[in-house]
């Protein structure tokens, strides 16, 4: 049998990941090496994320994730979150147009509570705006932590349990993912972290629990779709087992 029919016949992602999530790292540190302001940094990094959306459907990618302001990142000084959130605003306003042209659907994942209202409104918007779009999804983790994330969907499948709605008996791995932020999409294949640091900093834990990692030392705003693809034919030698034996063929690699 030939390899790629006996990765699909044991049901294995083997020609490019179907879902890619990014930690988008490495802004800050991009900008002070240029004497520039870590927002500087923030506002070269959000333009390289069209060039990445744009490449997903020539490389076989139908979903990537992107973590944009995490739960952690309110530590920052009041102008970084200041602006960051100025940032995202206007990203929003001035991207919606190619986005849509792009045939790409947009969806937030995080806590909108501590987000301003005028921002969740262009989320929201931009989100209804691009429902119809079948292209790429593009996911963007705002105000988005995985510990946060799972607590908020315990607190709701509780209630749940309260009402009656769900018995505890039949609380299981399938059932707790439907309570989360990332509920209609698939688990990621492959995360990327740029900007050299090996952690995944709150990111989409309980999502990646078998998803393939690239830490690669490239500051974000750096990051070209060259480099994109370079990672995905990686990933497309790579064997995953998810707790199984190798595949066949696979040792002589
Ligand atoms: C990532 O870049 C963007 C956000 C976390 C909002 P950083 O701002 O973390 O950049 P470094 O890590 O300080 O270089
Ligand atoms: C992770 O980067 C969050 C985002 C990229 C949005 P951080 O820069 O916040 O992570 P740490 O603090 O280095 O772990
Ligand atoms: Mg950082």
């Amino acid at each position: 049998m030939p390899e790629d029919a006996a990765d699909s016949a044991a049901g294995r992602t083997r020609l490019g990941p179907r879902h890619v999530a990014i930690i988008m790292d490495g802004n800050g540190r991009w900008a002070t090496q240029r004497g520039r302001p870590r927002l500087f940094g923030h506002h070269a990094g959000a333009q390289r994320v069209r060039e990445i959306v744009e490449s997903c459907p020539d490389y076989g990618v139908e979903y990537l994730t992107v973590f944009a302001f995490s739960t952690e990142n309110w530590k920052r000084t009041q102008a970084e979150v200041a602006g960051l959130m100025n940032l995202f605003r206007g990203y929003i306003r001035r991207e919606a147009r190619a986005l849509l042209a792009n045939d790409v659907r947009v969806r937030f994942i995080g806590d909108r509570v501590r987000l301003d209202a005028k921002l969740t409104g262009l989320m929201d918007e931009l989100e209804a705006m691009t429902a119809g779009c079948a292209g790429t999804n593009l996911t963007v983790a705002l105000n988005y932590g995985g510990r946060d994330e799972v607590a908020r969907a315990t607190k709701r499948l509780a209630e749940d349990v309260g009402r009656g709605r769900l018995r505890p008996e039949d609380v299981d791995e399938e059932t707790l993912p439907r309570y989360l932020d990332t509920c209609v999409l698939p688990d990621p294949d492959l995360v990327i972290r740029t900007s050299g640091e090996a952690r995944i900093s709150n990111f989409l834990l309980w999502q990646s629990a078998y998803s393939e990692y690239e830490f690669v030392d490239t500051l974000w705003p750096d990051f070209t779709r060259e480099e994109f693809r370079r990672l995905l034919e990686s990933y497309g030698r790579r064997d995953r087992r998810f707790g199984g034996v190798p595949a066949q063929g696979a040792a002589a690699r």
